[in-house]
């Protein structure tokens, strides 16, 4: 049990890094906080104008959730793998160093996925890739490609799996509960935007 609380723990840790600051305080742009949708996110700081630096936030925010499966998962086993996971999920959501106000959560749900089923992960990328194609919308997209994930899950026979991606799902969906005020009302932003 302590392995497990420990690999939560670290998980958290590791998760409660915010990328998207760091970087484009490294880089100087405007703040994120102040601009498009205030998220600390890949898809925030691609309004900056900055595509290298969001394709760089949405990488190390990922890595994150794989980085924190993968580790746990060599040093304690197959529970201590989604523990941390889950736990990198709850810091990037809600780090103690931003006042628990973090991210939405997209990137390092990839994350977590590839380091617990791979191509879990290429499904949920090419969910979001053609909603993305079709809409514009990068929250809908990550709405639609976590809706489908935790079915598949369940649906190819990993029920364990499927209940923790539920449960990010219900998350995510709470995290973007004013993009989705914004879809309904179709005042949400569409993918480069300012
Ligand atoms: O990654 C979060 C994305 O789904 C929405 O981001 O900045 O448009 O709220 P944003």
């Amino acid at each position: 049990a302590a392995w497990l609380l420990l690999a939560f723990v670290l998980g958290y840790l590791l998760g409660s890094i915010p990328f998207g600051l760091i970087l484009t305080r490294l880089a100087g742009t405007q703040d994120l906080r102040s601009i498009g949708s205030g998220n600390i996110g890949a898809t925030n700081v691609l309004r900056t104008g900055r595509k290298g630096l969001a394709a760089a936030t949405l990488l190390l925010d990922a890595l994150k959730g794989t980085v924190a499966v993968i580790v746990a998962g060599y040093l304690a086993g197959a529970e201590a793998a989604m523990l941390a996971g889950f736990g990198a999920f709850l810091g990037h959501l809600f780090p103690v160093w931003l006042k628990f106000k973090g991210g939405k959560g997209v990137a390092v749900y990839i994350g977590i996925l590839i380091g617990l089923l791979w191509p879990a992960a290429v499904l949920f990328c090419a969910i979001w890739l053609i909603t993305a194609v079709i809409s514009r919308y990068s929250s809908l997209s990550a709405l639609v490609a976590s809706s489908i994930t935790p079915i598949f899950l369940w649906w190819y026979g990993h029920p364990a799996l499927a209940a923790l991606f539920g449960l990010l799902t219900v998350l995510l969906f709470y995290m973007h509960r004013a993009n989705i005020s914004r879809l309904m009302a179709g005042t949400e932003g569409k993918i480069g935007q300012k």
